[in-house]
């Protein structure tokens, strides 16, 4: 099959969190399969953009209300990532530094989804199906079905994958102008709560849809941020497929950006190489069970309760645990965090950015890490901690119930069912528990490392999905 993705971000070329990961591996497996998927996303103003060579596929106008955009889709030459990638220049909306935050942003996206369309509905074959993630190209499944111009594609398969549905990038009628004209009947069909919301168009007009993991699906029919109702009116034609990860570029026997890789049989020493470099960068203990928490520093996260959970934490235990944490987000939880570091110097340090590299080390050479989700579609930092060997506290949703079990249960991760800063230190206090018994935490470690959450068996379900 011919499976085409269209997404905003795409590891290694642009990542913000997950889905850049998930859009950069399972276009890999799915040709491993036999197949042929490629990548369509911006051309942002990246590392690497610049490092790479391209040749140019197209070269148009794409037209956005009364304005004309010139693009040129580009196609990256060497196919080293395992798929076709093409990305779409437009001139003064993609080429920037950065992928989301602009306050064009709906105009952005809204002319890359146009403009990469323009081009496929060109060519003279067609693929088997268009892949959209997130609400960055919600508007491709309408568009696709309803706007004339892109006539020759209405007969292509069109699949949604939600990562996160409490974003849906909605924008108001008055700016209704900017989408390709259709059948002004159909406009419903864009609207929801009053406005314009692709996500929802999309929800209405995909296919199929899918969620990042079963739970969520589940999960999202009562709390999907004001779409409950579509959604589960929508759910004949949904499933919850569970993200894997790219074992590729997530194997410590392998990877680079870790200070001494190890595997199965090397993991303890190995895994104690790490910690001790990344204690002594951050002046931490390397004797004390270190705790991490990596992501997004937003109330998704639950990144708002960390620094409570942390003084509560270290007020208590003093110089018996060790806590680093790596994320950005809300300057305010920035500000909290970075505060801690001068009452517990020692025991607690932050790196505030986004920094690849450093989140390998810390899962290498972290002993546990933490998740407090009150949202969690999938989650993709606990399975990278497990094929580390680094034990999970997570909280019991969407994605993270779907992947991590209590050792309680017979299980090999601390679990806990709240979002709050009682139920978080509690988790916390079984992990130090935990800790002390080293002959338990070896054993798990083992078990967890072995654990398959590659994209082998996720990437043939989507496959099946389409063919359905
Ligand atoms: P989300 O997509 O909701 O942010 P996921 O768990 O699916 O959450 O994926 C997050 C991805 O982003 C992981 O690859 C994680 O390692 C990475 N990540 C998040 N924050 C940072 C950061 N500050 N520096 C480096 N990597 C980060
Ligand atoms: C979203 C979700 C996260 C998921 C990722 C990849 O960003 O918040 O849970 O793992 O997408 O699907």
């Amino acid at each position: 099959m011919e499976i085409i993705h269209l997404s905003a971000e795409c590891y290694p070329v642009a990542k913000v969190g997950g889905l850049g990961d998930v859009v950069g591996a399972l276009p890999k497996y799915q040709n491993k399969l036999g197949h042929t998927a490629k990548v369509v996303m911006p051309a942002y103003h990246t590392k690497f953009l610049l490092e790479h060579e391209f040749e140019v596929v197209y070269d148009g106008l794409v037209k956005l209300g009364f304005r004309n955009f010139p693009v040129r889709i580009l196609r990256e030459k060497t196919n080293k990532l395992g798929f076709d990638l093409y990305l779409v220049h437009i001139e003064g909306l993609t080429d920037r530094e950065g992928v989301y935050g602009y306050g064009d942003d709906t105009e952005r996206f809204l002319a890359f989804q146009i403009a990469a369309l323009d081009w496929m509905a060109q060519w003279e074959h067609k693929p088997d199906v268009i892949h959209c993630h997130d609400h960055h190209t919600g508007l491709v499944a309408f568009m696709t079905a309803y706007c004339g111009q892109f006539r020759s594609l209405a007969s292509v398969p069109t699949v949604l994958t939600i990562h996160n549905g409490q974003y849906q990038g909605q924008f108001g009628w008055d700016r209704l102008h900017l989408i390709p004209s259709f059948d002004l009947w159909k406009a419903g069909l864009l609207e929801w709560r009053g406005a314009i919301n692709p996500l929802a168009a999309a929800i209405k007009c995909s296919w199929k849809i899918t969620t990042v993991s079963p739970s969520y699906l589940e999960e999202i029919k009562h709390s999907a941020n004001g779409l409950e109702s579509l959604l589960s009116q929508e759910w004949a034609k949904s499933a919850g497929i569970l993200n894997g990860i790219d074992n590729e570029v997530w194997n410590p026997a392998t990877d680079p950006m870790l200070y001494k890789a190890y595997d199965l049989k090397t993991a303890e020493t190995g895994k104690a190489e790490n910690k001790a470099e990344l204690c002594s960068v951050f002046n931490l203990d390397v004797s004390k069970p270190l705790f991490t928490f990596i992501g997004r520093l937003v109330g998704e996260k639950g990144a708002d309760l960390l620094p409570d959970i942390f003084y509560n934490m270290l007020s208590q235990y003093g110089k018996e645990i060790g806590i680093l944490v790596l994320g950005s987000g809300d300057p305010q939880v920035e500000g909290r965090l970075n505060h801690l570091k001068q009452m517990f110097e020692g025991s607690y340090n932050v790196f505030i950015g986004y920094n690849e590299q450093l989140s390998h080390q810390i899962y290498s050479g972290a002993d546990f890490l933490l998740m407090p989700s009150r949202v969690e579609p999938c989650g993709l930092n606990q399975m990278y901690a497990l094929r580390y060997g680094t034990i999970p506290v997570v909280r019991r949703i969407g994605g993270l119930k779907d992947t991590v079990t209590d050792i309680g249960d017979g299980g090999f991760g601390i679990c806990h069912d709240q979002s709050n800063v009682w139920d978080v230190s509690r988790a916390m206090g079984r992990a130090m528990e935990l800790y002390g018994d080293q002959n338990k935490v070896g054993e798990i470690r083992k078990f967890i490392m072995q654990l398959d959450h590659s994209w082998d068996k996720a990437a043939q379900e989507y496959i099946n999905l389409y063919q359905i």
